[in-house]
């Protein structure tokens, strides 16, 4: 059963993306509210801290939880002293229950996720128990005191030592191993090679709220849980499963969420673990993740080795293309970072070969964070194309125009819309790009000075969403889907889209999200949450206009909705007058075959200027400019802010961001935010974002693309292309700092 099926309510309209949609209400511009850079509509609330997020809401007779997290990082759990702490005034218990506390569950998608028992320890930091108290101040002592005696295990630790026994990941989220032609001979018969190896570490996605949990059990038997996720629908689902209920005996509420990133797409343990101390207990749990555990028990993005041949005539076309990666996560983990996911299809070439494989190592899970695949494969393509561009002496521009495929280049199916080539044009113009020297020519006293560019290519998908639209009688849009708003702009573009089509000023709008018992939404994960989302809400709002015109006796074509009337044949009545009975109605929106008839992605241009310190190796990034083409943008400051937030992310990459795993352990040395260096303000300059005018009829009514994770593809190897151009050094082992310079 889809998690459709389970909900049901009022007069329903559906959509599967099957054919294009060539029309959309949202261009009449009737309101004049789509597209516009309106500032999010639950700022207010948030600036004066009323929006209550999950470690938030008050609970009667509430107790607190602390987790407590294995010491070792591979073996068996001997014997936890839990007597000796609950003799201590204001602990009430240890909670060790193996049987179903989680590792991490399978990030968000489908939902049969393992329930994994952590009586065998897989990773230093795995969560084993947790101690409740009257007061987290007692709670934490008392989980420092704990005393646990392990049989400790065998486990793999080194990257480099293993790299040779990978096992071939089973084929997944994308083709695992793909091939088309003969690459290996094509490459070998090339007039002009790259061959180069990049590596990329792990990495924390590093949300500025850490993961939170309040679990509440009903009298009825049911579960509320207030957390912080990014998937409500399947994060029930999840939770579910860890606990042996149906999905509708969970009610997740996640109102605000203060970042995921990936982080939050799947339950984590302090969910589980919350649930299952408040059963034991009888009363509600509470349970935040200290920023260490955030970083040790949640997930990471796995390091990758990339190993990129490009084989290309002299003119720079490129005739073969091989990007093998190697990867890591736990043993029988299902997921493998998809590094090579926008290499299908971002340039052309006939011999093609795109390899994933993943070695098993005893390190924290790794799972999506910011752009899986995209972020950090772009990060060894992109700076293998600037390669291929000095090796030929073709403008970096120029070849990646000459590689620009008229199709899909492996699926020989047309792109739904790609605006590669015009978002380089655009951003060479605006950067200045004509003004680039040669490699290492341009020093000022100690600084050497450069520009570099990188492609953005991002993934768009489009997933089942549904969402309920009422209008009142006193002239209201109510807006109820458990879609949630990480800080994207989600409540804010939602009702921008019923504004729209209904002909409402915003602030007869009202969007309610987070919450589990309305009807299931794609989530926010992998780009797709406002194009998905958005259609789901746009489809009811079409159903209630046609309502209306049947109250007016007119076709809807006829039918023009504004400031809160219905307009037609010279009549305008006020929505208050025309609706006597509140309008209920879902929208549902869902995949068809247009996902298979073309390939679907964003597109976009990063520039960056750098400044590199001859002596010292110090880089300052100057200046950088995105140009990206997404589709419709609902919101441009919302949608602005997806994309500094991703081009800053990409300065991250390139230059500070690194979890150090210890080589004798695997334990994540640096598991705080003094120590996991995120760029700050004094690392970035003024950024630009621009965007293309553009519409895709073939991904949604809507006619959006994703555009949440664009931003972070490819900005990272603008930043690496950059330096290469001011010092004529290749850095291809991420971050580039100082030391790897000189
Ligand atoms: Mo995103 S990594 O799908 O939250």
């Amino acid at each position: 059963m889809s998690l459709l099926d389970i909900f049901s309510s009022g007069d329903t309209r559906s959509l599967t993306m099957d054919e294009p949609h060539p029309s959309s209400l949202l261009d009449s511009g009737a309101q004049g509210v789509i597209g516009k850079p309106l500032p999010r509509v639950e700022g207010p609330l948030k600036v004066a801290g009323k929006a209550t997020y999950a470690a938030e809401y008050p609970a009667e007779n509430l107790a607190y939880g602390v987790l407590v997290r294995s010491t070792v990082s591979a073996g068996r759990i001997a014997a936890i002293h839990a007597d000796e702490v609950q003799a201590l005034p204001g602990v009430i218990a240890v909670v060790t229950d193996y049987d179903t506390f989680l590792r991490n569950a399978a990030q968000g998608g489908d939902t049969d996720a393992p329930v994994q028992g952590v009586e065998e320890i897989q990773y230093h930091g795995e969560i084993i128990a947790v101690v409740v108290a009257e007061t987290f101040e007692i709670a934490r002592d008392a989980a420092a005191r704990l005393r646990v005696d392990y049989e400790p295990g065998e486990g793999r630790y080194d990257f480099e030592r293993y790299r040779n026994e990978a096992e071939r990941p089973p084929d997944s989220q994308v083709e695992a191993h793909s091939q088309q032609g003969d690459p290996d001979g094509a490459f070998a018969a090339a007039a002009v090679k790259v061959s180069a190896v990049y590596t990329t570490p792990s990495q924390n996605s590093a949300a500025m709220e850490p993961h939170a949990s309040i679990a509440e059990w009903k009298e009825d038997g049911t579960l509320l849980l207030h957390g912080a996720y990014q998937m409500v629908a399947s994060d029930q689902q999840q939770l579910a499963d860890a606990l042996g209920l149906k999905a509708d005996q969970v009610r997740i509420i996640s109102r605000y969420v203060g970042g995921g990133f990936g982080s939050k797409l799947g339950i984590a343990p302090e969910s589980v673990a919350a649930a299952i101390a408040a059963k034991q207990l009888g009363r509600p749990v509470k349970i935040v993740m200290a920023r260490q555990q955030v970083f040790d028990a949640t997930v990471r993005r796995s390091n990758t080795e990339q190993h990129l041949k490009l084989g290309a005539d002299a003119d720079g076309r490129i005739v073969a293309l091989i990007h093998d990666s190697l990867v890591s996560n736990l043993p029988d983990e299902d997921f493998f970072e998809p590094v090579g996911i926008g290499t299908h299809f971002a340039y052309a070439g006939e011999n093609r070969r795109i390899n994933h494989d993943v070695v098993r190592l005893n390190r924290t899970l790794s799972g999506s964070m910011r752009a899986p695949g995209e972020a950090v494969g772009q990060m060894a393509l992109e700076a293998a194309l600037d390669e291929l561009a000095e090796a030929t002496g073709v403008d970096p521009i120029e070849l990646r125009r000459r590689n620009e495929p008229p199709q899909d280049p492996e699926k020989q199916i047309p792109f739904s819309s790609r605006a590669l080539v015009p978002c380089m044009e655009k951003g060479a113009a605006l950067f200045g790009w004509a003004d680039r020297k040669a490699p290492g020519s341009d020093r000022r006293g100690e600084w050497l000075h450069g520009i570099g560019m990188a492609a953005a290519v991002r993934s768009n998908m489009l997933q089942k969403s549904a969402a309920q639209v009422t209008l009142t009688t006193d002239g209201r849009a109510i807006v109820e889907t458990d879609m949630t708003d990480i800080g994207t702009g989600t409540y804010t573009i939602l009702a921008q889209i019923a504004g729209e089509t209904l002909g409402l000023p915003l602030d007869r709008v009202i969007v309610h999200l987070g919450d589990g018992k309305a009807p299931p939404a794609a989530g926010s994960g992998g780009s797709w949450g406002a194009a998905s989302s958005g259609s789901s809400v746009y489809l009811a709002c079409e159903l209630v206009r046609e309502r209306l015109a049947k109250k007016m006796g007119v076709d809807p074509a006829a039918m023009t909705l504004k400031d809160g009337r219905a307009i037609a044949e010279n009549r305008a009545v006020d929505l208050t007058d025309l609706v006597d009975e509140n309008i209920v109605v879902t929208g549902q929106i869902a995949p068809g075959k247009q996902e298979k008839l073309h390939t679907q992605a964003s597109y976009g241009a990063h520039f960056c200027a750098v400044k590199v310190n001859a002596v010292t190796g110090e880089v300052r990034v100057e200046r950088m400019l995105g140009v990206f083409a997404a589709g419709r943008v609902l919101n441009e400051q919302t949608a602005r802010s997806q994309c500094l937030g991703g081009m800053t992310f990409g300065i991250g990459a390139a230059l500070t961001e690194e979890l150090v795993h210890d080589p004798r352990n695997g334990k994540i040395v640096n598991r705080d935010m003094a120590e996991y260096h995120l760029p700050v303000n004094a690392d970035v300059p003024q950024l630009e974002v621009h965007f293309l005018p553009e519409r895709d009829i073939n991904a949604n009514p809507i006619h959006a693309k994703g555009i949440g994770e664009l931003g972070i593809s490819g900005a990272g190897a603008a930043v690496a292309n950059a330096i290469y151009n001011a010092t004529g050094v290749r850095v291809r082992d991420y971050p580039i700092t100082c030391d790897k310079l000189l």
